[in-house]
């Protein structure tokens, strides 16, 4: 599939595949939209405590870098597990401009580490954050109850309906430990109906920059 570097409202790049006229991240702002979804709405709840975290979607390590930069200020222990399928390469790794936009200069190395680092293996990025990249599919997650939050970042339900599926929603709310939550940008109906099938209790909560809602979901047992 044909992918282009654009840059989106923020500021800040993203890949956008042109035959889905999809991209990683919400054209009204890539950073916006990673701190408000996955920081404000999900990481921020967990204070200062230990948090281990799946994320559906690595892609360009966005989501971890700034999850790295908000729990470095508080040294927040993080277990952070990143599936991906289909990494992303490194030119276009070298292409976004995430360490310029969010001014951490100083932590340059941390992100090349992020996508240097061995697949598939526990990485310490530092002494509070570690990284595992899980090259897997969605559907091949078989986790339990080993996480406390999950950022649900796949691509959108226009283009990939199948990993918004019960299917998929069942294998998260398994991996998450009881009281878990999962946090995505999504706010259709038809996710909603999915994620409450297989027990989730859903919020609406106000979305980001560009986008009405968004929800969250926790695992109350
Ligand atoms: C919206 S992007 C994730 C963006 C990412 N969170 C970031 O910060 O850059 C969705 C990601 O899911 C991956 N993906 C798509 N289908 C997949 C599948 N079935 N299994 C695993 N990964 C998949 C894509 O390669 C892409 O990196």
């Amino acid at each position: 599939m044909k992918r282009e570097i654009i840059k989106t409202l923020d500021g800040s790049t993203t890949i956008h595949l042109q035959e889905w006229d999809e991209c990683y991240h919400s054209k009204h702002g890539a950073i916006q939209e990673a701190k408000h979804v996955f920081i404000k709405n999900g990481l921020s709840l967990f204070d200062s405590d230990p948090v281990s975290i799946l994320e559906i979607g690595f892609g360009t390590g966005l989501n971890a870098f700034i999850t790295f930069l908000e729990s470095s200020q508080k040294q927040q222990p993080i277990d952070y597990v990143g599936v991906e399928a289909y990494p992303v390469d490194a030119k276009e790794v070298l292409a976004m401009n995430y360490v310029d936009e969010l001014e951490a200069a100083v932590y340059k190395e941390v992100f090349e580490k992020m996508h240097e680092c061995e697949w598939n293996q526990k990485v310490a990025i530092t002494n509070d954050f570690s990284l595992t990249k899980r090259k897997q599919f969605f559907d091949e997650i078989d986790d339990f109850e080993i996480f406390d939050l999950i950022y649900f970042d796949a691509f959108g339900y226009r283009v990939q309906p199948e990993l918004w599926s019960t299917e998929i929603f069942r294998k998260m709310y398994k991996s998450l430990r009881p009281n878990g939550v999962l946090v995505t940008y999504a706010a259709r109906g038809v996710v909603k109906r999915s994620m409450i099938e297989v027990g989730f209790t859903v919020e609406k909560l106000a979305g980001p920059p560009g986008k009405r809602e968004m929800f969250r979901a926790f695992k109350k047992v």
